[in-house]
């Protein structure tokens, strides 16, 4: 079988997905897979005031955490392993991360992600997450993607409904983050719902 192309720009494959440069400032955000080089970024982004209002954060030395990454893969047909992670680039600068924890029983993958502080508010994270759902749906065979968001972070669960998530129900007072319980909304996604990205300009607008 030959590769999927997308619609509207011939020769484009997300199959072959690298960060690509297409024209003078516009660039394509591309999912790498994590090296020992990025455990500490990401450690430090995971403390980030943005990322701690609305996540529980495990209470991890950077040791602990990088004992931690140094287990996950970035293969999802990686036999037996139900960790999964990639950073994402832009122009080779590190802006960001996703991942995925697999039940492997039962079939279904839960979604991470996060764009460094500085980066925020630039349509990464809007580009990062369908790109990273259209990779886990074409290289896995999963039938479903879910996410658990708290319910006050309003960029995470922007992204998620423009995706077609469907808001499966809240949570109630589910995470302590910050010393204070939060409700949590549950989205799910399942594999005959996902409307892959329709041209590459989707992608590629507003950076
Ligand atoms: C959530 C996160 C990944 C969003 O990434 P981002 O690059 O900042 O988001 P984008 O700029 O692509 O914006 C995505 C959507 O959220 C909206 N948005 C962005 N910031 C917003 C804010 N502060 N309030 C409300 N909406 C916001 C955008 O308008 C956009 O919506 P649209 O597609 O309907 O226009 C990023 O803020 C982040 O990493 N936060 C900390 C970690 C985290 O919470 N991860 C999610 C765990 S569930």
């Amino acid at each position: 079988m030959g590769k999927r192309k997308i619609s509207g720009k011939r020769g484009f494959s997300f199959e072959n997905m690298k960060e690509t440069k297409l024209k003078k400032g516009v660039r394509l955000v591309a999912l790498v897979p994590i090296q020992p080089k990025h455990f500490a970024i990401l450690y430090s982004w995971r403390l980030e005031p943005n990322t701690a209002r609305h996540n529980p954060t495990a209470n991890l030395t950077l040791a602990q955490y990088k004992t931690r990454l140094s287990k996950v893969s970035s293969n999802l047909k990686e036999r037996g392993k139900w960790d999964f992670r990639w950073m994402s680039e832009i122009g080779g600068v590190a802006v960001g991360s996703v991942s995925l924890d697999v039940n492997l029983q039962q079939n279904y993958g839960e979604l991470g992600y996060l764009v460094s502080q500085k980066h925020q508010g630039r349509g990464i994270g809007g580009k990062m997450v369908p790109l990273f759902v259209d990779k886990v749906f074409r290289e896995s065979k999963l039938d479903r993607i879910v996410a658990t968001v708290s319910e006050k972070n309003a960029a995470s669960r922007a992204i998620l409904e423009r995706i077609g998530s469907v808001q499966e129900g809240v949570l109630r007072n589910h995470f302590l983050i910050q010393g204070k319980r939060v409700n949590q909304i549950f989205y799910g996604l399942l594999r005959s719902e996902w409307r892959p990205p329709g041209c590459i300009g989707w992608l590629t607008s507003g950076f």
